[in-house]
């Protein structure tokens, strides 16, 4: 196997995907990144395009094998609100997805993985505040059902195989450079782009429905930082917690009222309302900042700031 690094981001056109599909081409050129999902994305990449479904393991074996890769990323996954509506297919994306590219690893075709769980795993009988690596996991969704059970198979892997893959609890996650795609926290990416261009959102979760939550920027330098981190500082082999924001919708329109005073939030929750009703309200990362230096860059006001900034933005130009 070739010692350059070559990387594989799996669910590139995702809300992830988008980003650090391009964050790794910048660091590492973008000759070494290969994206692949189910279409070719409507913009041209600078990094190749694969069209390919994680189920389909010769496609990707091929995929794999054409241009030696050595690390995977596997952001393909149905989410919290899409996966309640689509129950076996959710089971069979987020398990046999993540399956296929454990296999490639025991079959010593890759070296590394990256794979993401979520605060989902948690439910209602884990504590709300400052939720620790070990609380308890008794998820009410078949979202957190199958990546707590995702979790076990890292770790599985990892112990039986000494697979080396690696993983983080990302709490909802906010950016501006993509769109989210069917989860419970995507009314925090959503209201920034109704405030910018009409001025008034109607939100799906109540005004106090606090989560915990992270910008962009911070998720993409956590993964990478993970995947950088000498092997023997990984520890957890399941799954890190990781933490930098929590905020209801109430105080986020606030923040965003600074910038547009007119903007208006009309409260209407939903069934997702539910699904968060049932999540944690912050979360305890010690272990992350401890194992391998994990540290947020972003507070709730920095990334407002920087939202609005890059989205205003975009809307002028679009506007032109
Ligand atoms: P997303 O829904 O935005 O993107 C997923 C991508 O996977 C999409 O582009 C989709 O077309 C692609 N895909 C779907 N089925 C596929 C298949 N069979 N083969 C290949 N590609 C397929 O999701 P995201 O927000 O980018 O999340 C990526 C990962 O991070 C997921 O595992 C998700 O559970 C996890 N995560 C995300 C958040 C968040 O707030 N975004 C929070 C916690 C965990
Ligand atoms: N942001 C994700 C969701 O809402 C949490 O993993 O589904």
């Amino acid at each position: 196997m070739s010692l350059k690094k070559k990387f594989l981001v799996i669910g590139s056109n995702g809300q992830i995907g988008t980003v650090l599909t391009n964050k790794l081409g910048e660091k590492h050129g973008f000759k070494n990144v290969v994206g692949s999902d189910l279409r070719a994305p409507e913009q041209q990449t600078k990094f190749v395009f694969e069209e390919c479904s994680v189920l389909d393991k010769d496609r990707l074996e091929k995929i794999i094998s054409k241009y030696s890769i050595t690390d995977v990323y596997l952001l393909a996954a149905y989410l919290s609100a899409k996966g309640e509506k689509n129950i076996d297919n959710a089971w069979d994306l987020n398990i046999n997805g993540l399956l296929n590219v454990l296999n490639f690893a025991k079959e010593k075709k890759i070296q590394k993985i990256f794979w993401p769980s979520s605060i989902a795993v948690f439910g209602p009988t884990t504590p709300k505040n400052n939720v620790d690596q070990y609380a308890i996991t008794e998820p009410t969704t078949i979202y957190g059902v199958s990546k707590l059970a995702g979790e076990s198979l890292c770790n599985y892997y990892h112990k039986k195989f000494g697979i080396d893959v690696r993983s983080i609890r990302y709490p909802g996650l906010i950016g501006w450079e993509s769109m989210p795609g069917g989860g419970t926290t995507d009314y925090a990416v959503d209201i920034f782009h109704e405030a910018i261009k009409n001025e008034e959102y109607s939100c799906f979760l109540s005004e106090n429905r606090t989560l915990p939550m992270m910008y962009m920027d911070d998720a993409i330098k956590a993964t990478i930082s993970i995947m950088e981190a000498p092997i023997a500082s990984i520890k957890i082999r399941n799954s890190y917690n990781l933490s930098s924001l929590s905020f209801s919708p109430k105080q986020i329109e606030s923040e965003i009222k600074k910038h547009i005073k007119s903007f208006k939030v009309i409260y209407s929750p939903d069934e997702r309302d539910k699904l968060a009703e049932g999540w944690p309200q912050s979360i305890n990362d010690n272990h992350s900042r401890k194992d391998w230096g994990w540290e947020p860059n972003f507070n709730l006001t920095q990334m407002v700031n920087d939202i609005i900034l890059n989205l205003s933005k975009r809307y002028k130009k679009e506007k032109v």
